[in-house]
């Protein structure tokens, strides 16, 4: 049976799996922006804070429940407890949504990279526009399509190679050299002039964020954490559950924890001294990643170097959604791969990623050609749709509820804002409050490996998770009313 579904060859390839997961766009783009519109260094002790006591237990509880059972995000339910079995399917829902824009993003994360590479080899990689590259590319449906379906087929063919042959090979290769590309990318920005003003941005403390508005941090800081660590999905379930009894789950639980945050804070590290060094905005969303960057590297640097670093930045980039995308992916194949194995089929992973990422594809669609929001492309934006047939009259700068501007939005909403959120409590609550925490450190302890700060544990998941998420919860309500 365990060999049908695959396993991680060793516990240094479920590492570099995981943190591959949570290394991804969040860290890249979402946490530096959001830490720079939310006081820098406040965002970040708050960030700290949360990343200790809320998702450090998480990540344990899910590494833990998805081994305890070698099943992912639903089975893990069907076997426990199908009264929960709810909780898993919300996971894979959020699993569609959020891979359907991730994918969009990462297909353009290519299409820069692919610019780079013709910049270096002395053609013109971004059609003569520039830095207007961007909003010309937003504005092309058909290259939008293609780097998009580029970016899924790549996500795809890694996961038909399943756990060891598909998923493990790719990150152990590609983890290690984001981790190399980093500290070139980091070191040589270092040494521009006025780099310094973007540590400061990033680490003088401001505490002043906090006292005026310390709810919003606090939302912004945990809806942060959970995107950035992979959690309240069933994504760390689904890869916990290959991974084998004797490996020490709560050893593994710090590692991917520090290694996200460390990786998220040199991203910021990366990227805002770099803005600052050649005057470009911070900017914030997709701005950040492709308007202000190029520029850096364009512009900013200009030249072969420019292109060069641009380049490597890109591809880093890249790598990291990469990484991150196949777990999400894994996520509804193992879904399937396991309801396969439980009614007595032969388990077939090639074909249930396939499907999986056909319905994916499909769902992304419009967040591929709507332009962002900004009006008359080729798809309409979720409010120009409302006023055509509600007579309502939003527009893109005078948004909709919860800021949804476009197609992006409103999958990001749905997803992360509401069903992730919704899952992780629920999850949380079944853990502290339906099987008990003493489930996760039996699991924990299951050959040998000695539980350390039980109580600490018990009380995170009973009291401090579920409060976390509640905050998140109301949060996303009031901004919705
Ligand atoms: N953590 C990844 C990032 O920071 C994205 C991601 C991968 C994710 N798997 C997930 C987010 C599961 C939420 C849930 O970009």
């Amino acid at each position: 049976m365990e060999n049908k579904r695959g396993e991680w060859g060793s516990n240094l390839a479920f590492i570099f799996a995981a943190v591959g997961s949570a290394v991804g766009l969040g860290n890249i783009w979402g946490f530096p922006y959001k830490m720079g519109a939310n006081g820098g260094f406040a965002f970040l002790l708050v960030y700290l804070v949360l990343a200790i006591f809320v998702g450090l237990a998480v990540m344990l509880g899910e590494f833990a429940l998805g081994r305890s059972i070698g099943r992912g995000a639903v089975g893990v339910y069907q076997r426990l407890d199908k009264r929960f079995v709810w909780i898993g399917i919300i996971g894979v829902i959020s699993a569609l949504f959020i891979l359907a824009f991730y994918s969009v993003l990462g297909g353009m994360v290519l299409r820069y990279t692919v610019a780079y590479v013709l910049e270096l080899v002395g053609a013109d990689g971004f059609a003569g526009m520039g830095t207007d590259f961007f909003g010309y590319l937003l504005y092309d449906p058909s290259t939008m399509m293609i780097y998009y379906a580029l970016f899924m087929i790549v996500t795809l063919v890694i996961c038909m190679g399943g756990i060891k042959g598909g998923i493990e090979k790719f990150t152990t290769i590609a983890m290690p050299a984001l981790a190399v590309i980093l500290v070139g990318v980091i070191g040589f920005i270092a040494i521009q002039p006025g780099a310094i003003e973007g540590y400061k941005f990033m680490f003088a403390p401001n505490f002043e964020p906090l006292q005026e508005n310390f709810f919003g941090v606090l939302k912004t800081a945990a809806g942060q954490m959970f995107f950035s660590l992979s959690l309240g999905m069933g994504n760390m379930i689904t890869y916990g559950s290959y991974l084998k009894k004797k490996e020490n789950l709560q050893k593994n639980a710090v590692i991917v924890t520090f290694a996200d945050t460390c990786i998220a804070i040199m991203a910021g590290i990366a990227v805002m001294p770099a803005c600052a060094a050649f005057g470009v905005d911070y900017g914030s969303g997709p701005g950040l990643l492709f308007v202000s960057l190029q520029t850096v590297f364009s512009v900013g640097m200009g030249g072969f170097v420019g292109n060069l670093i641009g380049f490597l930045f890109y591809f880093l980039v890249f790598i990291a959604a990469v990484t991150s995308s196949i777990s999400l992916l894994e996520v509804c194949s193992t879904f399937a791969v396991d309801r396969q194995i439980d009614t007595g089929k032969e388990p077939n992973r090639k074909k249930a990623a396939g499907f999986f990422s056909l319905i994916i594809f499909i769902i992304g669609v419009p967040v591929a050609l709507d332009a962002l929001g900004s009006g008359g492309a080729a798809m309409l934006a979720p409010y120009e749709i409302l006023n055509s047939i509600a007579g309502t009259n939003y527009n893109f700068t005078d948004g909709m509820p919860m800021a949804i501007d476009c197609w992006l939005d409103l999958y990001d909403c749905l997803s992360e804002g509401i069903l992730m959120p919704l899952g992780a409590l629920s999850m949380s609550l079944f853990i502290g409050w339906v099987i008990g925490t003493k489930y996760i450190i039996d699991e924990c302890e299951v050959e040998g490996n000695k539980f350390i700060g039980a109580k600490f544990f018990e009380i995170c998941f009973k009291f401090i998770v579920p409060a976390g998420l509640i905050v998140i919860l109301v949060a996303q309500l009031q901004d919705f009313f």
